[in-house]
C-alpha cells in the first residue's frame, strides 16, 4: 500500500471511517490532514459503535501511528474529551501526535461562527457545523492564529487568549451578541493543554521519516471534495481542502510520495447543510433513503438531505483529487428500490452541461438528466466479493465507476468491518 490518501468525493458522510479502519489492518500510520471536529467519522466494531472527531481512524490497532496534522484546526477542549471518553473505552491514545503547528480553535470562535451565521439573510446561511472551523481558519490566514505548541508555555498561552477574548468580546458586544466568559474558558483550556502538552511535537519529521522508512502510510480526509474550500460548491463549503492535494500541505509531505488515493463514494449520494444538491429528492424517496440509510450527522445529529448518484459532480471530484481506486459504500441501502437513477448530465436554462459549473448559483437551477436502472430488489448484506453480488447491483457499480472514470477498488455493503470487501 505504501503512501495512500483517501478522500471522500461527495459532500462528506461517505463512509470514509469505516473505510480507512479496514484499509489499517495493513497500516503503520494514519495522518488526518485538514477540517477538525466538524468531521464524524463513525467506527463499528463488534458491537461496539465509535464515532470519532479529531483521532485519526487507525486509533483501534494499537501499533498504528496517529498523526493530527498541521492543516487541522484543533479545538483542544473537544481533543481532550475525545481522548478521555476512547481511554474510558480502553482504546489506547498513547499513539496519538499533535502537530505543533496545528492552529486553535478557541471558544470565541465557536461564538464566532454562531454570530455570523445567525447574520446571514436566509439564503445565504451556510449551515456550519457551528464548530469554529470557519473563524479559526480566518485567524490563520490573518497570521492571527494560535498553534497547538503555544500550549507548551501556559503562562503565554493564557495571555494570549485573554488578549484575542478581548478583542472578540468588543465585537459580540457591538453585535448585540453574547461573550465569552474568558475565566470560565480559561480554566477548560489550561485543563486540556496540559493533558495534551505530551503529544505536541513536529508531525511533519515523523510522517517523512515514516514514509522514507518504506512503511503504509494513510492519510485521512474529511468531509467530500464538493465541500473543498477551492473546488467544492463555494460558498457553501467548509474552510480547508478536502481535497487530495491538502495531504501534503496538511502535512509537509512532497506529492513526490503519493502513490494512491482512494476515493470513498456513496451509491446514493447526502448532504448536510444548505447548500445545492443538484440530484436531491425533496419527497417521500427521499425519506425513505435518509431512513433506510440511516442519514443523520455523526456529529449534529441533523438529517441529511438524500438523492440519487450524481456522476457529473462525482466525475468533477475524481479529477481533482486524481481518485484511481474507488470505495464505493452503503450499497445495501439501495437493496429494495424497484428503480434507480443516475445523473448523467446537468440540464440549466435549457442548455446541457457534461461538466460541473463553478457558480452555485447555476447549481441551483440544474434539471438532472437521468439514466434508470432497474433495482436488484434483494439483500447485498451478506455479499463478502464481486461475484456473490446480485447482477444487476454489479451492472450499476460498473456504470458508477465508468461514469466517474474510476476502478473499483473496495465495496461496503453494510457498517460492520466484515461486510467489506476488495474487488
Ligand atoms: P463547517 O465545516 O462547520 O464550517 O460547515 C460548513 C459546511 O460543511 C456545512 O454545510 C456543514 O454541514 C458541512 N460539513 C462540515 N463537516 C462535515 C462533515 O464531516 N460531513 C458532512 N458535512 C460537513
Amino acid at each position: 500500500m505504501s503512501v495512500t490518501v483517501l478522500v471522500g468525493t461527495q459532500w462528506g458522510d461517505e463512509g470514509k471511517g469505516k473505510i480507512i479502519d479496514v484499509l489499517t489492518r495493513d497500516v503503520d500510520m494514519v495522518v488526518r490532514f485538514q477540517g477538525g471536529n466538524n468531521a464524524g467519522h463513525t467506527v463499528e466494531i463488534g458491537n461496539e459503535k465509535y464515532v470519532l472527531h479529531l483521532v485519526p481512524s487507525g486509533i483501534f490497532r494499537p501499533e498504528v501511528v496517529n498523526v493530527i496534522g498541521n492543516g487541522l484546526v484543533v479545538d483542544p477542549i473537544a481533543l481532550e474529551d475525545e481522548m478521555r471518553d476512547l481511554e474510558k473505552r480502553n482504546v489506547c491514545v498513547k499513539n496519538v501526535k499533535l502537530s505543533d503547528k496545528a492552529h486553535l480553535i478557541m471558544p470565541y470562535h465557536r461564538l464566532m461562527d454562531a454570530f455570523k451565521e445567525s447574520r446571514r439573510a436566509e439564503g445565504s446561511k451556510i449551515g456550519t457545523t457551528n464548530r469554529g472551523i470557519g473563524p479559526a481558519y480566518c485567524d490563520k490566514a490573518d497570521r492571527s492564529g494560535i498553534r497547538a505548541l503555544e500550549m507548551l508555555d501556559l503562562e503565554k498561552f493564557e495571555a494570549r487568549f485573554r488578549a484575542h477574548c478581548a478583542e472578540y468580546n468588543a465585537v459580540f458586544t457591538a453585535g448585540g451578541f453574547q461573550t465569552v466568559d474568558a475565566d470560565a474558558e480559561w480554566i477548560k483550556l489550561k485543563n486540556a493543554a496540559k493533558y495534551l502538552q505530551s503529544y505536541i511535537e513536529d508531525t511533519v519529521l515523523c510522517v517523512n521519516k515514516m514514509v522514507k522508512a518504506g512503511k503504509n502510510v494513510l492519510f485521512e480526509g474529511a468531509q467530500g471534495a464538493l465541500l473543498d474550500i477551492d473546488h467544492g460548491t463555494y460558498p457553501f463549503v467548509t474552510s480547508s481542502n478536502t481535497t487530495s492535494g491538502g495531504a501534503c500541505t496538511g502535512t509537509g509531505l512532497s506529492p513526490r510520495h503519493i502513490e494512491e488515493v482512494y476515493g470513498v463514494m456513496k451509491a446514493y449520494t447526502t448532504r448536510v447543510g444548505e447548500g445545492p444538491f443538484q440530484t436531491e429528492l425533496d419527497n417521500e424517496e427521499g425519506v425513505a433513503l435518509r431512513k433506510a440509510g440511516n442519514e443523520f450527522g455523526a456529529t449534529t445529529g441533523r438529517p441529511r438531505r438524500c438523492g440519487w448518484f450524481d456522476a457529473v459532480a462525482s466525475r468533477y471530484s475524481c479529477m481533482v483529487n486524481g481518485v484511481n481506486k474507488l470505495a464505493l459504500t452503503k450499497l445495501d441501502v439501495l437493496d429494495n428500490l424497484p428503480l434507480l437513477r443516475i445523473c448523467v448530465a446537468y440540464e440549466i436554462d435549457g442548455k446541457r452541461y457534461d461538466e460541473m459549473p463553478s457558480n452555485s448559483e447555476l447549481l441551483y437551477k440544474v434539471k438532472p438528466v437521468w439514466e434508470n436502472w432497474e433495482g436488484w430488489q434483494e439483500s447485498t448484506c451478506n455479499a463478502r466479493s464481486w461475484d456473490e453480488l446480485p447482477e444487476k447491483a454489479r451492472k450499476y457499480l460498473t456504470r458508477m465507476a465508468e461514469l466517474v472514470d474510476a476502478q473499483i477498488g473496495i465495496i461496503s455493503v453494510g457498517p460492520k468491518r466484515e461486510q467489506t470487501f476488495e474487488v
